[in-house]
């Protein structure tokens, strides 16, 4: 395990934390402050340990000086001074000298958040370069440097992994929390084991596969992975979504011969058509014509992954088994969820849109865990390693956390 928090002398210090504030923002207005709120435990025990705080965090992708207009982090200063109920300065200074005078006038308890860490990347890409300049700068604000930004330590950026390389670092509360809930599926998950692999993208969930394939017992597929596995058994999809890359397509092949066994695919579906928004038909997986679009599964897939969610012991999902945004094509995501909820399973969630699926559908509180994390959450699972966390020193093994 990281250096952790509660392992780090951070009593009256000064402290910078990197937090993964990327939420969706339209019109000046958070529409799900979500990432927000998993911060606060972090935020709560360094105000309750006296520490002058500094937040740094991305938001969205910055190449343009337009971008900047779009992808001020002011907004979500505001959301987070209404949480705490206490002040949150907020600066447009990321890079001047001026910064340091800034933050020696921070009273203890105070936060300053600074602008969006990727406005440093117009024009010299300063931040995704992860420039050693830049990376000093930034330590040389603080004492001790925080890293919980969960969603974003697949990337080593300067102010997520060059920082942790000049001032003593750890780990925050959702880092921990995230590499903990996650370890339970990597590190001898309890079997049977069955992942679920469904949503509409594919190609970069292939070494996430090829991974959970080695630990899994079985591996549900729905969406995009689904049609792009029935493609290579050669069976006709039609217009459905699928994956056009030929390493990819011969890579499932060779999972799919290797792993008979553990390979859970639909027998049915509900198809809409590329011509023809009214038209609906309930279709049975070898009869899929030309111009259908699988948009969800039937109910005879159901009952075939009802049967191996029964007796599972830990469950991975990741994606929606089918348009679930349609309510058309809802069904099989809704009974899926439900039978989730109806296992003695361990249920994590994670990766990409599902925690909103989850969320959506009204089913926020009713999995073991729900993943904070898009591309760090399957990165994670795929490889067992975060790039950013490279930097941060081991301690000895904490012996439990309370979820
Ligand atoms: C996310 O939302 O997945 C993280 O904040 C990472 O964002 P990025 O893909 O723009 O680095």
């Amino acid at each position: 395990m990281k250096k952790t928090l509660q392992n780090m002398n951070v009593t009256n210090k000064t402290v910078i934390v990197r937090v993964d504030y990327n939420v969706p923002i339209e019109n000046g207005k958070i529409l799900d402050d979500n990432k927000i709120l998993e911060t606060l435990e972090t935020i709560e025990y360094l105000m309750a340990e006296n520490c002058k705080i500094i937040l740094l965090s991305h938001l969205g992708k910055v190449k343009t000086e337009a971008d900047k207009m779009k992808y001020t982090l002011e907004p979500v200063a505001k959301r987070l001074k209404e949480i705490l109920n206490s002040e949150v300065y907020f600066t447009k200074d990321i890079l001047s000298p001026d910064l340091k005078k800034r933050v020696a006038e921070l009273n203890p308890k105070e936060i300053l958040m600074l602008e969006n860490t990727r406005f440093a990347d117009v024009p010299n890409r300063l931040e995704s370069t992860c420039d050693a300049q830049l990376s000093l700068f930034w330590s040389s604000l603080a004492d001790v440097f925080v890293n919980d930004a969960f969603g974003t330590a697949h990337r080593a950026h300067a102010s997520n992994y060059g920082i942790a390389k000049y001032i003593p670092s750890c780990i925050g509360f959702l880092m921990q929390k995230e590499l903990f809930s996650l370890n339970k599926l990597v590190k001898n998950p309890e079997h049977p084991f069955v992942v679920v692999m469904g949503g509409a993208k594919i190609d970069d969930k292939i070494e996430l596969m090829e991974n959970l394939i080695k630990k899994c017992d079985y591996l549900l597929c729905a969406g995009g992975i689904a049609n792009t596995c029935l493609k290579a058994l050669d069976f006709g999809i039609g217009q459905s979504i699928a994956s056009m890359d030929f390493r990819i397509i011969n890579k499932l092949q060779k999972m799919m011969l290797e792993n008979k066994e553990k390979f859970v695919l639909p027998l049915d579906a509900i198809v809409g058509s590329t011509y023809d928004e009214s038209y609906v038909k309930y279709k049975r997986i070898d009869a899929i014509d030309d111009n259908d679009l699988i948009l969800d599964v039937g109910v005879k897939t159901l009952e075939k992954y009802q049967k191996v969610l029964s007796s599972a012991k830990t469950i991975f999902l990741n994606g929606t088994l089918g348009m679930y945004e349609n309510p058309k094509f809802a069904n099989g995501t809704k009974e899926f969820f439900k039978m989730l909820t109806n296992t003695n399973a361990i249920v994590v969630v994670g990766g990409g849109d599902s925690a909103s699926a989850v969320k959506n559908l009204g089913y926020q509180n009713k999995f073991t865990y729900i993943s904070s994390g898009g591309g760090a959450t399957l990165d994670y699972l795929g490889k067992e390693n975060l790039i950013a966390l490279d930097v941060i020193k081991e301690e000895e093994e904490i012996e439990t956390l309370d979820l």
